[in-house]
């Protein structure tokens, strides 16, 4: 502990002044604010405390963000805090949400001030979505209690004193979430909006099509959910599904109506959320050809996949030579642009296999008709198609990465997934480009040890996450719009399971996204999810602690196997066994690289701190650990 540190603690314990030196650690709050001053006192809710708004600023938006509010404090509370319009704000003990009269342009659209004094709170901001993150900071600096979805006790609901001023870095803020692979409802999908918008996420993309299901009623083309939607039940390991039997029936799945999805974009817009709809083609098409089968470059019959290998063996896409495929595209995005209210629409675009084109005589004809070199060229040919077909919509297109490949359209925004280059590459032909590189934003990836965590791929811990820096060197920031985490469901079967995944994660990108890249440091944004979690706990949510288990690294030292175990999260002891006992504290603790005693067949660890068990007891074979070595 350095004096400073010693002197601030010795401050806050003798005094009783909460001058913490570091308030956003201190008090939890993620993502961490552009400005926070910690001042003195604190602001407590009471039956007489009221939320108000200007009577000349009312709409159903404020009122919106106001109702929101007032119910967040009063169903744990039991408070009947009411939220009201008024001629003149005036007294003690109200919550003030305020539309400036003279735009601040620090703020911006979605920026904020958060003012608390024992007297009152003030909201401030230019627009509505400000105030409604306003209130996400306010909810944060209350007791974890706040986040109970019923009534509970709580000795003090207190809310620090603080003065903050707020605004976000990047203006696309996205999760994307697939429910095509594992079905989620309507209620799960308001679930997920509901939870990310805690972390100021504004954009929900939602991938709504794939090989394993079709999700959205589409009136022109009814058999994309009669057929496309269902497919035979399966559990376990994903890609090592049995194939459909053919007495088999597709009794798993489901879809959204038109009339749940408006459902859906209103409960989004009205949390200023808006959602990007992805329909990916023309790859992972498998529930389109199961349905309409005369869109593929060969024969049917096909099914929907249940998550079996068939990658590069079944007809997956659609064909490029057959104008009905464009037909069906301009039905379907029709559809699609007129639910939808937002800017974009994401066509997918990825992982398309050549294969089949190389081998359809009508592709191959095409190809030789528009003088297009290769298969590349021709899957350019086919996005330029859809981009032309979505700008008659009055849409823009966005695809993932491979829409570069063999010319990106002209209007396209880029979704960079295979790392940063395909971004980079877009950016640097004047294209936008939304970040969501695999290896540190796809939020099905392992998040710790291999061993301890359920069957999934790659990995990506929380501090990997946590460092990526979205805007590479040399290119024109304004060419980033920003970040998105992608929750693929090859792996998720259950929304629990998605919580899981999701968090503490997506708080690393909604980090990233929202706060100025000076003020991100790892070692205080462990302090502050830690104090989310207990938020988590009140709200019933699931999330992972894996940040907390051990990283082994093993290594050959004079051809013998050296072990060295860290961890991400700083302060934490490791006591380790190598006699097949579980390891408390009072076994040894790890200090240096170890060497496996003889016929050792396992190594057991876990994680203390300040003398309390904190990560999960992880029993490592050493065959496991001479592997990785040699598999290196
Ligand atoms: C993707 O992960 N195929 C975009
Ligand atoms: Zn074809």
């Amino acid at each position: 502990m350095n004096f400073y540190r010693f002197a601030a603690v010795l401050l806050f314990s003798c005094f009783g002044l909460v001058f913490a030196e570091d308030p956003a650690a201190e008090l939890g709050l993620v993502p961490v604010p552009v400005e926070i001053h910690r001042t003195a006192g604190q602001f407590d809710l009471t039956p007489k405390t009221r939320i108000v708004f200007d009577e000349a600023a009312a709409n159903e938006k404020i009122k919106f963000v106001a109702d929101h509010l007032a119910e967040r404090l009063n169903v744990p509370t039991g408070l009947q805090i009411k939220a009201t319009a008024v001629r003149k704000v005036s007294g003690k003990n109200t919550i003030y949400l305020g539309i400036l009269k003279q735009n601040d342009p620090a703020l911006g659209a979605e920026g904020y001030t958060l003012k608390v004094t024992p007297k009152g709170v003030r909201i401030e901001a230019n627009e509505e979505a400000g105030l409604f993150y306003g209130a996400q900071t306010l909810l944060q600096l209350l007791p974890a209690q706040i986040e109970s979805r019923e009534q509970v006790e709580c000795r003090d609901w207190a809310i620090p004193c603080v003065d903050i001023t707020d605004y976000p870095r990047f203006q696309w803020r996205g999760l994307m979430q697939d429910v095509s692979r594992h079905f989620f409802d309507k209620e799960e999908v308001k679930q997920f909006i509901d939870q990310m918008v805690k972390f100021k996420f504004n954009t929900f993309q939602w991938h709504l099509t794939d090989d394993q299901g079709w999700r959205i009623e589409i009136k022109g083309y009814p058999k994309l959910t009669e057929i496309g939607a269902w497919r035979v039940p399966r559990q376990g390991n994903w890609w090592h599904f049995d194939l459909p039997q053919p007495d088999e029936k597709p009794t798993y799945g489901g879809y959204y109506t038109q009339e749940d999805i408006r459902e859906i974009i209103r409960y989004a817009q009205e949390r200023f959320v808006t959602i990007v709809p992805e329909i990916d083609v023309p790859g992972h098409s498998m529930a389109i050809l199961a349905a309409y089968p005369e869109l593929a470059c060969t024969e049917g019959p096909f099914y929907v996949n249940p998550g079996s290998k068939f990658y590069g063996e079944i007809q997956n896409t659609l064909c490029t030579a057959n104008e009905k495929v464009y037909a069906f595209l301009d039905g379907v995005f029709g559809e699609v642009a007129a639910l939808f209210p937002g800017r974009y629409i994401h066509m997918g675009g990825d992982e398309a296999h050549k294969g089949f084109w190389e081998k359809c005589p009508k592709c191959q004809a095409l190809k030789q008709k528009e003088g297009l070199k290769d298969e590349d060229e021709l899957q350019s040919y086919f996005v330029k198609r859809v981009e032309k077909i979505i700008a008659g919509k009055g849409k823009r297109l966005i695809g993932w990465d491979e829409i570069l490949e063999g010319g990106l359209a002209p209007n396209a925004t880029v979704m960079s997934w295979r790392g940063t280059k395909g971004g980079i590459e877009a950016a640097k032909m004047g294209h936008e480009v939304v970040m969501t590189p695999s290896p540190y934003y796809y939020l099905d990836l392992y998040q710790g040890e291999t061993l301890a965590e359920p069957a999934t791929y790659g990995m990506s811990r929380l501090s990997k996450s946590y460092g990526f820096e979205p805007i590479p060197e040399g290119i024109d920031p304004k060419l980033i719009l920003g970040v998105q985490g992608n929750l693929w469901a090859e792996s998720i079967a259950h929304f629990r399971h998605a919580q899981y995944m999701l968090w503490p994660r997506a708080m690393a990108i909604a980090e990233t996204g929202w706060s100025p890249k000076e003020n991100k440091d790892w070692d205080a944004f462990v302090r502050r999810v830690e104090g989310q979690f207990t938020r988590f706990d009140a709200a019933c949510v699931k999330y992972a602690r894996s940040m907390y288990d051990v990283i082994f690294k093993p290594s050959l030292k004079d051809d013998q196997l050296l072990i060295t175990l860290l961890t991400e999260v700083p302060g934490l002891d490791i006591y380790y066994t190598f006699d097949g006992s579980d390891p408390d504290k009072y076994y040894p603790k790890y200090d240096q690289p170890l060497s496996v005693p003889k016929n050792a067949a396992q190594i057991r660890v876990i994680t203390y701190r300040d003398g309390k068990p904190i990560g999960k007891q992880i029993n490592m074979p050493i065959k496991e650990l001479e592997n990785r070595v040699s598999s290196k």
